[in-house]
């Protein structure tokens, strides 16, 4: 079971991952038409200096995951691709199966 919205989900909150990630909602799901919005690097960017520790990055999967999962339409392969397209090394791939635990 992953992490409420509400509750946070240890050091990094499901809240700041859901903000931070919100611009880049409409490019997942219209298949990437009209590019990369700069505030969605932007959100990509500043999670990835805050999620620097397992705990927190495997609690950030989680809230991704959570986030992917309930909204329709979603580009899995788009939003895998983002964070290269923004210049971050993403330690984890988001699928509706992706294991949270598995990540270092
Ligand atoms: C992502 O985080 C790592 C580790 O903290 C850092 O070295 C890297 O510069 C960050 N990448 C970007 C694009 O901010």
């Amino acid at each position: 079971m992953w992490c409420g919205f509400v509750l946070g989900c240890g050091a990094i909150s499901c809240g700041q991952v859901i903000s931070a990630l919100a611009p880049c909602i409409p490019y997942v799901r219209n298949n990437g038409a009209g590019g990369v919005p700069a505030p969605c690097c932007n959100g990509i960017r500043s999670l990835n200096a805050t999620a620097k520790s397992t705990p927190e990055r495997q609690s950030a999967c989680n809230c991704v995951k959570a986030l992917a999962a309930s909204i329709s339409g979603i580009n899995y392969d788009l939003t895998n691709k983002l964070p290269g397209m923004c210049g971050v090394h993403s330690p984890f791939k988001i699928s509706p199966s992706t294991n949270s635990k598995s990540i270092k």
